[in-house]
């Protein structure tokens, strides 16, 4: 698939996180020549910043596998039993959206993590039994969107917690050349900078937007993306100079028109928008809060001077 082909596949290849890849690189030589399995590692930061991307790469680097799940496919406690059977010494177990593992699955991965062990309960009350089973030592890569939301149990056990930063646009402007060059499109610096400046600080969004522009200029019946040409692309897409989508402004507009701007409690906004709390919280508000068009208080939501600004309301 095209998707797997535009990701990166060594820490070299990737662009930008300077910091995380610095501390990887060194966690990856260390355990190499210890012929170790690399320690757990807690990924946290906003959605679509690679946190799947890096584990693979991670996997590649050391030579082992990865297996990709997410806590949602880990409702039983045999789903997470069952990965953890079938891994092999140093391989990675990557599990997305891990702050919403149930306690259960949870509490396995406790002794898995720790002893590289298995407890699982055979039978049922008087007659329940505990039996151990071996595990090879693993990897767990946990990543999550909200790591308050995670329990300090599971927090302790990771040796290295990285977090995924927004990208600055001239990082985005590369990803974005160097995506067009694996789909072979030809694109202008000025228009990939005008795709990088629209995608809110997030690889997946840049390479989406490009895509997008590519059909636009594909079905124009024209050959290079320029810059004119990307802008009104993504215009047509009504994503704005910001990179702002229409969500994005429904919700600021909201909180303005209808309540003066703010302080207002998430689940109104998320009431008066129609849009699900949760994704307003993960997904719509982090960059928002980023670029300084809303802020936080512990009495709600505000938008700021900035928001008005940017959508003409003075
Ligand atoms: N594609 C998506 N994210 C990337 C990154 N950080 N570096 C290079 N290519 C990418």
């Amino acid at each position: 698939r095209a998707e797997d082909s535009i990701r990166p596949r060594n820490l070299n290849d990737y662009i930008g996180q300077k910091d995380l890849k610095e501390v990887l690189k060194i966690a990856i030589e260390a355990a190499k020549v210890r012929k170790e399995a690399l320690d757990h590692l807690l990924l946290y930061g906003p959605p679509g910043l690679g946190k799947t991307t890096m584990s693979l790469i991670l996997a590649s680097e050391m030579g082992v596998n990865c297996k990709i799940t997410a806590a949602p496919a880990l409702e039983r406690p045999r789903d997470i039993t069952g990965l953890l059977i079938n891994l092999k010494p140093g391989d990675i177990l990557f599990i997305d959206e891990i702050h919403r593992l149930n306690r259960m699955s949870e509490e396995l991965l406790y002794p898995a993590m720790e002893d590289h062990r298995l407890d699982i309960t055979i039978g049922k009350g008087q007659a329940a039994k505990i039996r151990s089973i071996p595990l090879a030592p693993f990897t767990l890569i946990g990543a999550t969107t909200k790591i308050g939301a995670l329990t300090s149990p599971l927090r302790d056990r990771f040796g290295l917690i990285g977090r995924l930063r927004f990208y600055e646009a001239d990082e985005l402007l590369l990803i974005v050349l160097r995506t067009a060059t694996i789909l072979k499109v030809q694109i202008t610096d000025e228009a990939a900078l005008v795709i990088a400046r629209r995608s809110r600080g997030t690889p997946r969004i840049a390479n989406r937007l490009l895509k997008r522009v590519r059909d636009y200029v594909q079905v124009k019946g024209l050959e290079v993306i320029t810059q004119e040409l990307a802008a009104e692309a993504l215009d047509q897409l009504n994503v704005d100079s910001r990179g702002l989508d229409w969500t994005d402004r429904l919700v600021l507009s909201t909180i303005i028109e209808q309540f003066k701007g703010g302080p207002v409690g998430l689940e109104a906004v998320a009431a008066a928008t129609g849009e699900d709390a949760k994704t307003i919280e993960e997904v719509y508000e982090p960059y928002l809060l980023q670029i300084g068009y809303l802020n936080r208080t512990s009495r709600g939501r505000i938008a700021t001077e900035a928001a008005y600004q940017h959508l003409g309301y003075n």
